[in-house]
């Protein structure tokens, strides 16, 4: 099955077409550098953007595969969770691609994209398997027992992980995204210079908290002041990242324990972190089991991720999917 698919949920215009496991093409135009001034991604500039870019990302999608939209089997769009104005671009666009040629369309959820990297080459990983999806809006452990979905064992209360290492960055001065600085930075740091809490170490059940670690740089930097704050950022990263990724890792070995999982993935940006995907190896390593880690291009946010969660997914006929709308 061939498929173009187009993701535009959050500020990456993203289109790929994508055959069975293999991936023909993918094309992410990031939007990061009209949002960094802003410390984060503003919805109505992200809508904007998505409608200058959506097209030309998608003929250099075509272009990239050398396929036609008549080669298509079906295309696919990303339906939510996310900004509704920017999903609404990708959805309109998709829809109006699908009706000129009569294709199906397969509304897929974000997450279930996410998860759905791991089923793409090299080595693409079969059901089951346990995953662990942490970006900036969500973190949580999915039991994939099957392609076409997946039951979620535990979340995050509060903020998603990538939102915590988002918010530190800002405090640090560091620019956004927050995670690839924090990582950069994090390098030249001491991760036990400061004692950061990693939050819900203890507690018996499989959900994560990152608010109280974004309170906890918060006091240190203050308790520090600006000058010697400064002097310190690359320890107050590195202790914050091994904190963020503490977290995960512990979680990810208790759902272990708690099912007895052979597989793990991970996915979502913050998996393309060097220290989450480095302790994931060692946790694997340690229990023998088999480790999937997505290239850190399918981590963050991409349309390869979407078709592959489409191509196991039902797709609606010409002109059932006229109708819908974003699922925020
Ligand atoms: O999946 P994603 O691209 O978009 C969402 O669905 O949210 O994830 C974006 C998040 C951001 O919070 C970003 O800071 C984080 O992923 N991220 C990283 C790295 N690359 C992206 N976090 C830690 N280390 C990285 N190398
Ligand atoms: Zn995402």
């Amino acid at each position: 099955m061939r498929v173009l698919a187009l993701e535009t949920s959050c500020d990456d215009t993203c289109a790929a077409v994508v055959e069975g496991p293999r991936v023909l093409s993918n094309v992410v135009s990031s939007q990061a550098s009209f949002h960094e001034r802003y410390g984060g991604v503003v919805p109505e500039v992200a809508s904007r953007h998505h409608l200058e870019l959506v097209n030309p990302v998608v003929d250099a999608a075509l272009g990239e595969a050398a396929v036609e939209l008549d080669d298509l089997d079906a295309l696919a769009v990303t339906r939510g969770p996310g900004l509704i104005g920017a999903l609404l671009v990708g959805l309109s666009t998709a829809k109006a691609l699908a009706a000129a040629r009569r294709k199906p369309l397969v509304g897929v959820d974000h997450l279930h994209g996410h998860v759905a990297a791991s089923f793409l080459e090299p080595d693409p990983l079969q059901p089951p398997f346990l995953c662990l999806i942490a970006s900036g809006g969500h973190t949580l452990l999915a039991a994939v027992r099957d392609h076409a979905g997946f039951e979620t064992l535990g979340e995050t209360l509060d903020d998603a992980a990538g939102e915590a290492l988002d918010k530190a960055a800002r405090l640090l001065g560091l620019g956004y995204p927050g995670g690839p600085a924090i990582q950069r930075l994090a390098a030249e740091g001491d991760p036990d210079a400061f004692p950061f809490p990693v939050a819900m170490r203890d507690d018996p059940g499989l959900d994560f908290s990152f608010s109280g670690l974004k309170t906890a740089l918060a006091y240190a930097v203050r308790e520090l002041g600006s000058e010697k704050a400064a002097a310190r950022r690359a320890d107050l990263a590195a202790s914050y990242q091994a904190a963020v990724v503490g977290q995960l890792v512990a979680k990810l070995e208790r759902a272990v324990d708690v099912d007895g999982w052979h597989a793990v993935a991970l996915g979502g940006g913050v998996a393309a972190n060097a220290l989450l995907r480095e302790r994931t190896a060692a946790l694997c390593e340690r229990r023998g089991l088999r480790l999937k880690l997505v290239a850190p291009a399918l981590c963050t946010d991409n349309a390869a991720m979407i078709a592959a969660a489409a191509t196991h997914s039902d797709a609606a006929p010409y002109p059932e999917y006229l109708s819908w709308d974003a699922a925020v």
